[in-house]
């Protein structure tokens, strides 16, 4: 009993040390440690984006209940799990995938324009259980798109950075398209 009853002020002592939170719901503002040293890391992998099919990687869950003449499908919503491979081919090595979602976000009828946020995971290699987390908008008018990078997980926990796209493939019967990504992080 004694000894149970000394562990526990041990462990509140403890817990005082690393969370000052007692009384209020934040903690003291301190300085930040500096001078951790930054690290870049670049990949290289294909998206793909089917939406056709038995089995789609994307899904319309919600669309407007008007529709505005040639306007893209603006506010329609997909839902997105979408492979991503090491090569172009759908079946080469699959390294993670992509879930979140796209909207289709312009209102000019000549140009296609989508927002994505997404969460890109990866399932194997050094970065197997890490993932970076992608906020940005596309426009089709663009050979090569830039995306903002605004944070991640695992060895990306803090991470920046930008990823520039490229469509390898589309089929603009069925809407489904392959994606070259060539991904630039910044994190500790
Ligand atoms: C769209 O939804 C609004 C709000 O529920 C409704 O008033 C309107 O009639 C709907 N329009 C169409 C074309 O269904
Ligand atoms: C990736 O990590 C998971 C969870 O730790 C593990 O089960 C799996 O075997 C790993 N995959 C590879 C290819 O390393
Ligand atoms: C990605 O990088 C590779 C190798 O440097 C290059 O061939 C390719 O054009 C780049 N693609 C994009 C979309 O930046
Ligand atoms: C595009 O998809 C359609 C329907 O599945 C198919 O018939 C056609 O061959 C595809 N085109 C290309 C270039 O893959």
């Amino acid at each position: 009993m004694k000894k149970e009853h000394n562990i526990f002020a041990l462990a509140m002592i403890f817990c005082l040390a690393i969370a000052p939170v007692y009384g209020q719901y934040y903690s003291k503002t301190v300085m930040r440690a500096t001078q951790r040293a930054e690290k870049m890391t670049r990949l290289h992998f294909f998206l793909h984006d089917t939406v056709s099919g038995e089995n789609p990687s994307a899904v319309v869950i919600a669309r407007p209940n008007i529709t505005q003449p040639s306007s893209f499908g603006f506010g329609i919503l997909f839902a997105i799990n979408d492979p991503l491979t090491v090569g172009p081919a759908p079946t080469s090595t699959l390294i993670g995938n992509a879930q979140g979602l796209y909207v289709s976000s312009s209102r000019d009828p000549a140009v296609f324009t989508t927002v994505m946020y997404a969460d890109f995971a990866f399932t194997s290699g050094r970065f197997n259980g890490s993932s970076f987390s992608l906020i940005s908008r596309s426009s089709s008018s663009d050979a090569i798109r830039e995306l903002a990078i605004v944070g991640g997980r695992g060895a990306f926990r803090m991470a920046q950075g930008f990823a520039l796209t490229q469509i390898n493939f589309a089929n603009m019967t069925t809407g489904d398209v392959i994606l070259e990504c060539n991904v630039t992080l910044y994190h500790y």
